[in-house]
């Protein structure tokens, strides 16, 4: 990747505990939807319903000993579940950037680095999350690192005229679906026909497929960060993704892994 240059990388990455901290000062932090779950815009007893559906069904989605085909349907539950709990609350629009900034929402320290340096090269870096790409949107404009180079495949809010959230838009993006989340947006990936080599970040063994929409690979690179319940996960993190980092809150391997592809060290 180094020998042909930046103008062939390109870099797909997770959100959720891999983009964001895992835990801070031994709390663990929010993923996109737990930044509403948690926040002001949620009714007491929906937090409740919302907090359940999490007991029963992240074990499940962190589960080893499941095959990712029977943990499918578990995550649409989830996440329909979770979302129509959500439209019940008549969420604002206009109160989303307030709720991002009360909340303990955190980018892996080294963030800085890592986003204004693919934007200097000019790497894209899409954003390929389950999350809420509302929510995601606003994590990193308020970072101040939603550069131009960086585009978002993730699950949008559908607001009302009078800016109500109403629904969700589109397919569904749960944990193990992106592949076909990603051979929906063939055009993103026609636009980057030229990039053979791609870098991809994730935290779930969800995310390997992420860069499946690709046309004709040259060289991949798959890097995962393990977070939770590593003994029982190591095996399968060590067999699919080529760099493990276990229980890593920061961004210093991948950082290192650009200014070396780069040419920057
Ligand atoms: P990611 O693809 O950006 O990592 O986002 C998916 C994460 O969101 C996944 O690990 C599970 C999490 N999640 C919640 O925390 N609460 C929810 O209600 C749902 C549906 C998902
Ligand atoms: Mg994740």
């Amino acid at each position: 990747m180094r020998q042909a240059g930046p103008n062939t990388v390109q870099v797909i990455s997770d959100f959720d505990m891999t983009l964001t901290r895992f835990a801070f000062n031994g709390r663990r932090c929010p993923t996109c939807h737990n930044i509403l779950d948690n926040s002001k815009l949620i009714s007491e007893d929906c937090k409740e319903k919302l907090k359940d559906l999490l007991n029963t069904y992240y074990p499940i989605e962190i589960d080893s000993t499941r095959t990712v085909e029977d943990k499918l349907p578990f995550m649409v539950e989830w996440w329909t579940k979770a979302h129509a709990l959500l439209v019940q609350q008549k969420i604002k629009k206009d109160l989303l950037a307030t709720v991002v900034r009360e909340s303990d929402a955190m980018l892996r320290e080294g963030y800085q680095f890592f986003f204004d340096h693919l934007k200097e090269q000019n790497i894209p870096l899409l954003i390929f999350s389950a999350g809420i790409g509302d929510v995601l949107e606003e994590v990193i404009k308020q970072a101040e690192v939603f550069h131009p180079n960086v585009k978002v495949f993730s699950n949008y809010m559908d607001f009302d005229e009078t800016g109500t959230l109403r629904a969700f838009k589109g397919e569904l993006i749960h944990t193990y679906n992106k592949r076909e989340g990603a051979l929906l947006n063939t055009g993103h990936f026609q636009e980057l026909h030229d990039r053979h080599n791609v870098l991809l970040f994730g935290d779930s063994i969800g995310d390997l497929t992420m860069a499946d929409g690709v046309q004709d690979v040259e060289n991949i690179l798959k890097i995962g960060y393990l977070n939770d319940k590593v003994e029982e996960r190591m095996e399968s993190y060590l067999n699919s993704y080529d760099i493990v980092l276990v229980k890593d809150e920061t961004m210093e391997v991948p950082n290192a892994i650009l200014r070396h592809v780069t040419g920057s060290q």
